[in-house]
Order: structure tokens, then sequence, then C-alpha cells
């Protein structure tokens, strides 16, 4: 077999003809590795004859009778993958280090064996006895799940050959596994590439669903080559703040699915609990009104989420001040100071500002404008804002304020959960739904301060 020489980006999987300490195409420093490359003779075999392929249609049959989703019972996480996992898909969840993601797994296995799916967990990271032993902690221990140590691809995509019953197989984690064919160690982009080949390919052929633990490098990208994610039909991402006990499942690509839902669990001493009013759970250490906390009412994915924002704005003596954010982009904060400043005269600069989004959560919609502003405003002026109201708006650089979707169902679990006001643009058309909150609506900053008692 030929060998030759390659350097590999162990963050873009690119590569390079020699050691470089900063990839070319990422930008990386120090992520450059040499990795021997052995050229197969299969390859130039398979490539002699063709065949002609048959074609089908959309309304055709599909050749497998009942494919049916395996549906989990956490229902947290059918949601985010859109309804169970299909049969012989693909799916990899990426998280930091001790954020759960084997906890997750190990007590999935063990729902979807109750619901008699044969399943069966595969570690490279810990032996059977730490699994098992975490299982007993979670009170798992008469559960029907196989349990394995391997590290080797290829064993396992043979054991995938000659167990046509098997429906689910965990690999915890894909970084773990290698082929003893190539010669560069685990971990690096050719060996995290060929064995997740080597399993799809088996799990494919038998219409056995995987799941592949990803580790995560220090920016939170799933460690290894970028096309990882492209031979998997599903990525989810477990994300949290350590320190918090909330953990959020986030659907990055779903082929089988939408993937703006998220799944909320709580990790408890007897492991991840799910949460379905994530709501309740987020607003539930606010105790009194206080300066510069403002209730966001939020969308995620299909489901309304009420969280809370804080804002503190204190004197600087920096030079150039602090700006803190956690939860939220840190650019968008820019903006809106900016907005806030030029157009209505909130003085802001010169003065540190801390921005924080309760609970860990971390918040992708613009509409969350409007609760930022008010928590600004609340804190520069040192006045709580009204009790028991929610904010939800975009706000344009003109300091409008701009409609968002999904209005009557932000209103609704708003005052589901006993919130008597609600600030937000006018609506171009008038809402049919009836409600019990009273709603403040403001066209724009200005008239926002001044429905929250002016700037003084
Ligand atoms: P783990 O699933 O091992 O994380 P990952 O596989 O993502 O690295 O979770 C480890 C953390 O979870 C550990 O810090 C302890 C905590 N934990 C609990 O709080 N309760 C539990 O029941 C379990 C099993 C773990
Ligand atoms: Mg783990």
């Amino acid at each position: 077999m030929a060998k030759n020489t390659q350097y590999h980006c162990q963050q873009c999987g690119s590569v390079t003809p020699k050691w470089v300490g900063r990839c070319e195409a990422c930008s990386a420093w120090n992520s450059i590795v040499e990795e021997q490359i052995s050229s197969r003779p299969s390859l130039a075999k398979s490539a002699k004859s063709g065949r002609k392929i048959e074609f089908s249609t959309l309304e055709q049959e599909s050749s497998k009778q009942g494919l049916v989703r395996m549906l989990s019972g956490i229902s947290e996480f059918d949601r985010v993958t859109g309804g169970g996992i299909v049969p012989g898909s693909v799916l990899l969840i990426g998280g930091d280090p001790g954020i759960g993601k084997s906890t997750l797994l190990l007590q999935l296995a063990c729902k979807l064996s109750h619901n008699q799916t044969q399943t069966v967990y595969i570690t490279g990271e810990e032996s059977a006895d730490q699994v098992r032993l975490r299982g007993q902690r979670l009170g798992l221990k008469d559960s029907q799940i196989g349990i394995a140590t391997a590290t080797n691809a290829s064993d396992i995509a043979e054991t995938i050959r000659r167990s046509p019953e098997l429906e689910l197989l965990i690999i915890d984690s894909i970084q773990t596994m290698y082929l003893p064919a190539l010669d560069s160690s685990p971990g690096t982009v050719s060996q995290v590439r060929a064995s997740a080949q080597e399993l799809i390919q088996a799990a494919k052929a038998n219409d056995t669903a995987l799941i592949f633990v990803g580790h995560v490098t220090k920016d939170g990208a799933i460690a290894g080559p970028r096309v990882l994610e492209h031979m998997v039909d599903s990525v989810l991402h477990f994300e949290g703040d350590r320190s918090h006990h909330f953990r959020i499942l986030r659907g990055i690509k779903n082929r089988f699915g939408a993937t703006d839902e998220i799944g909320v669990f709580e990790m408890t001493a007897a492991g991840l609990q799910q949460i379905s009013n994530p709501s309740e759970l987020f607003l539930a250490e606010r105790t009194h009104e206080v300066a510069g906390t403002a209730v966001f009412a939020g969308i995620e994915g299909s489901r309304p989420l009420l969280v809370e924002i804080e804002a503190l704005v204190a004197p600087s003596s920096l030079a150039s001040p602090r700006r803190n954010v956690v939860g939220w982009e840190s650019s968008r904060l820019a903006m809106l100071t900016a907005v806030l400043e030029a157009r209505c005269g909130l003085p802001l600069s010169g003065r540190d500002i801390f921005l924080n989004v309760a609970g860990g959560m971390k918040i992708q919609e613009p509409a969350a404008d409007l609760a930022v502003a008010a928590a600004l405003i609340s804190s520069v002026t040192t006045r709580p804002l009204p009790s028991r109201s929610v904010f939800f708006g975009e706000v344009a650089l003109s300091a409008e304020i701009r409609q968002v979707s999904q209005a009557d169902q932000r209103l609704k679990e708003s005052e589901k959960l006993g919130f008597e006001r609600a600030y937000l643009p006018k609506p171009r058309k008038r809402t049919n739904v009836k409600l019990g909150l009273e709603l403040s609506y403001a066209e724009n900053f200005s008239e926002l301060i001044d429905i929250l008692g002016g700037i003084s």
C-alpha cells in the first residue's frame, strides 16, 4: 500500500502539503497535524465499471413498509428530533465536556429499550462498569440495553452487519473511534471521517439508527472535520451553563424536521429531567421587582418562552468602558446602546454595561431588543419597570420599534403565567384574540421612555 503524508487542519479539515503554524483556510493557530494517508487499492478497483441507475418518483410507495419513527417518550428529545428518531438515520450530538451528553443518551437508550427498541450503547470513554454505575445512580438498572466498551470502528461495523435486529446504536464518542487500516491516531480528521463513514455505511445497510456524540472545540463547533456534519442527517447541540442546572438541546440541522426547536432539561442528582414548561422555570427565581430587569416574551421554535433579562449600567473607571454580555449578542447590544444614546439621549457612553439573560439561556431573536432596552432604561433611571409586565419588539436604527412574529402566542403565554401588561409595537391589524392583558403600544424608543416615566 502506498503511503503519503498530508497535513490536516483539525478545525476545518483542509489539507496543506506542508506544516504551517496557521491554517490558511480557517485561520486557526496550531491546528495542523501530520497524517499518514494510505491509498487503498480497493478504490482503484471499484472505479473500473459502473451500472445504470434506476429512478423512482416521489409518489411511489416506499420500499420499506411502515417506516415508523422511534419515539423515546422523553418529549423534549422527541420534539427536537422532529417527532422521534427515523430508522437508519444518523444523529450527531455535540456539547461541552461535562454538560450531560452521556447522561442524556444513557437515559434515552433505556427509555427506548423499555419501548421494545433493540438498543446498544458503545462507549470509548468509560468502562462498562462505569456506565453500569451511572445507570444504577440514575435508577435505570432493570433496562435491557446492551453496553460495551469499544473503539475499533471495524469491529463495531461488523457487529452492526451481523445484528440485523439492532435498531439503535449509540457511539460515545466519535472522536475515540479509529480504523486500524489508517495510521493516524484517534480523534484526527482522517480517523474521525473514516470511522464515521464505515459506521454509517454499515448502519444504513442494516436500517440501524446511529447516534454519535461529538466533542466540541473551544469555540463550540464540533471537533474534527466539518464534513462530519454533512455526513449525518441531524446535528443537535446540548448546551447550557455548567453553573446552572438548565440544559438546552438545540437542533442545528435536521433532514427530517424543523431545526428551530429546543428541548429543555434540568440536571438533577437523579439525572436529566425534562421541563415541559420552561418559562415557569426561567422565571422561578424572580422574587421581587428591581431596577434593571425586564421579562422578555420570546419564541423558541414553536413554543413561547419567557425569560428575564438583567442589565446593570454603572459608572466606569476605564478609558473604554466594559460591555459584558451573557446570553445575547454583544454586537446587538452595541447597536441598541448607540440608538438609545443618539436618538433618545440616554446617557450610556462612559459607563460600564453588564447584560445577562437569567438561567443560562441564550437568546437569538431580535425581538428581545425592546426588553433589553427597557432593562437598560430602568437601570439608568434606577426605577423598576412596572410589575408583572413583559416586553417584545425589534428595534430599527431609527429607534422605531418593529413588529415581530407570533405576537398572539407570546401574549397568551404571558397571560397564562400571570402577567398583567405587555409592551409591544402597535400591530398592523387588530388581533381577534381575547386577552386579559393590558397592552401598551410604543412606536419608537422615545415613546417607550415616556410610557416608562421619562429619563431623570
Ligand atoms: P456527562 O453525561 O458525563 O457529560 P458529558 O458526557 O457531556 O461529558 O455528565 C457529567 C456531569 O453531569 C457531571 O459533572 C455530573 C453531572 N451529573 C449530575 O449532576 N447528575 C447525574 O445524575 C449525573 C449522571 C451526572
Ligand atoms: Mg461523556
